[in-house]
């Protein structure tokens, strides 16, 4: 018999242990549908024991310990291991996790310090345990060193000489652009000159990881074609043509168990494809604790998640207006740039009979609203994959979404037989107005809404297909 493939997969965040966003829920749900698969490889989560987690919670294990290596004097790195549904999780801490101190700074710098420390003890964690990867596969710019490490600063320890790397961009943008002196002061150097990066780009963590990487995949078929194009490579786009063989698009799954309409604990009624006038029954539950008017005939709109100028909330707050004289009612539910979070309170201020705007996070209420309201609306500027729009899908809730990466690879429009929701190609409140126009004069026709709502309930975004295209990645690096 063959070993099993020893996989160390690395990031910042993990749901349920700490959760920020979509990054969390692949970090806490892929690996254990690669564990399920039939080859059932050996698989170490890696993730840094932030500042802000609550230890008293976790039933943590004291590992072991040991220093890494920097500039103003060695720091000391403490692993601790916790189980949580049958998943081992190692935790790593240190100095610059301090307490209190929240996943993610505005400051990149304190974050590249954080991170660069994070990714070099979780490869000497390796050692540590003699547990020799066959394949590192790092999330985003916050794991990106140890990709680079790999190929500079431990490119001839021979402990390493049979790991491949494949590294995972869940958002582009995000490049961790401060973080160059903090990768110094931890030795590891900036691009070589013979480097294909843009100039600007070479002492920064993710783009030297996407240099470094064996294979390079994003979370949609989608977005790893727009990350070729100006429009959304972010400058990169030439570096990562030059990649293009090495560079592929997998989409992501949800947790069919933990997004369940049937059985979802949040609802007030439960359920399927076939009850969907319990639904209707939530609706009218729900209007009532937003304080709206409970008419179930008013389609309600929603909108849920994180207020960043990426999820286009400030389009969604334009188009709504422009289509104001219309019948409908809207909820908004979620937190972000403070700026954002005022102009959604402002929307339900000018429209309280319309409106309501909550700022706070509440996967408790998010459900309740997937379960209750008609449309969930996604205006994102660009969206490597979402993964509301599947959540909000599988709860019968109809999306209107703008036409990129993910949302584009995983709803299909109106104009199709075959429907799950709404698409806008462009991100501008004129296109959304008119498409969100669309969408209320179908809900109108109550059998033809319930097609569409039954077609998404039915739509199969569950992760164990894409595990399988990761395992088939993982393998092909080992042959290359
Ligand atoms: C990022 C992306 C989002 C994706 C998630 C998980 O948050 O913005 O589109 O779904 O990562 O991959």
């Amino acid at each position: 018999m063959t070993e099993p493939l020893k996989i160390l997969f690395l990031a910042a965040e993990a749901a349920p242990l700490v959760k920020v966003g979509g990054l969390g829920d692949v970090a806490g749900a892929l690996p254990a549908a690669l564990q399920a698969l039939p080859e059932s490889p050996e698989i170490k989560v890696v993730i840094p024991l932030h500042g802000n987690i609550n230890r008293t919670k976790l039933k943590l294990e004291p590992l072991t310990s040991f220093p890494i290596a920097h500039r103003d004097g060695a720091i000391t790195a403490e692993v601790f291991t916790t189980l949580v549904s049958d998943m081992k999780y190692f935790l790593i801490a240190g100095d610059p996790f301090e307490a209190e101190t929240p996943v993610y700074s505005p400051d990149t710098l304190l974050d590249g310090h954080k991170f660069t420390f994070f990714s070099l003890a979780a490869l000497e964690l390796t050692k540590q345990l003699n547990w020799q990867p066959d394949i590192l596969h790092a999330q985003d710019w916050h794991t990106a060193p140890a990709v680079h490490a790999l190929k500079t600063i431990l490119q001839d320890d021979p402990f390493f000489d049979n790991t491949s790397t494949l590294l995972t961009v869940h958002n582009l943008p995000y490049l961790g652009d401060q973080a160059g002196p903090a990768m110094a002061a931890f030795g590891l150097p900036p691009a070589k000159s013979g480097s294909r990066l843009p100039k600007w780009a070479r002492h920064m963590p993710l783009p030297l990881g996407l240099e470094a990487a064996g294979k390079i995949n994003t979370v949609s078929p989608g977005y790893a074609n727009e990350m070729l194009t100006k429009a959304y490579g972010v400058g990169l786009e030439k570096f990562l043509r030059s990649r293009e063989a090495d560079l592929l698009g997998i989409l992501n799954g949800i947790n069919l168990e933990r997004w369940d309409p049937s059985g979802d604990p949040q609802l007030p009624f439960n359920y399927n494809q076939d009850t969907l006038q319990n639904r209707e029954k939530n609706k009218i539950e729900l209007l009532a604790e937003l304080g709206l008017d409970p008419q179930p005939s008013l389609p309600l709109i929603a909108y849920i998640g994180r207020m960043a100028g990426q999820k286009g909330v400030d389009l969604a707050i334009q188009g709504l207006n422009k289509i104001k004289h219309l019948p409908w009612q809207a909820v908004f539910l979620g937190t972000g740039e403070e700026q954002i979070e005022a102009q959604a309170l402002q929307l339900a201020e000018n429209l309280p009979a319309k409106v309501k705007t909550i700022i706070r996070y509440d996967d408790q209420l998010a459900r309740r609203i997937y379960a209750g309201a008609d449309m969930i609306l996604i205006p994102s500027r660009y969206e490597p994959c979402g993964l509301i729009q599947m959540i909000a899908m599988r709860y019968g809730c109809v999306p209107v979404a703008t036409a990129t990466g993910g949302l584009k690879d995983t709803i299909t429009d109106a104009a199709h037989p075959d429907s799950t929701g709404y698409l806008f190609q462009r991100a501008a409140p004129a296109q959304l107005a008119k498409t969100l126009k669309r969408a209320l004069n179908d809900f109108m026709h109550p059998d033809h809404w319930r097609g569409l709502q039954r077609r998404g309930m039915a739509q199969d975004f569950s992760w164990e297909g894409s595990a399988r295209k990761y395992f088939q990645v993982y393998q092909s690096l080992l042959t290359d």
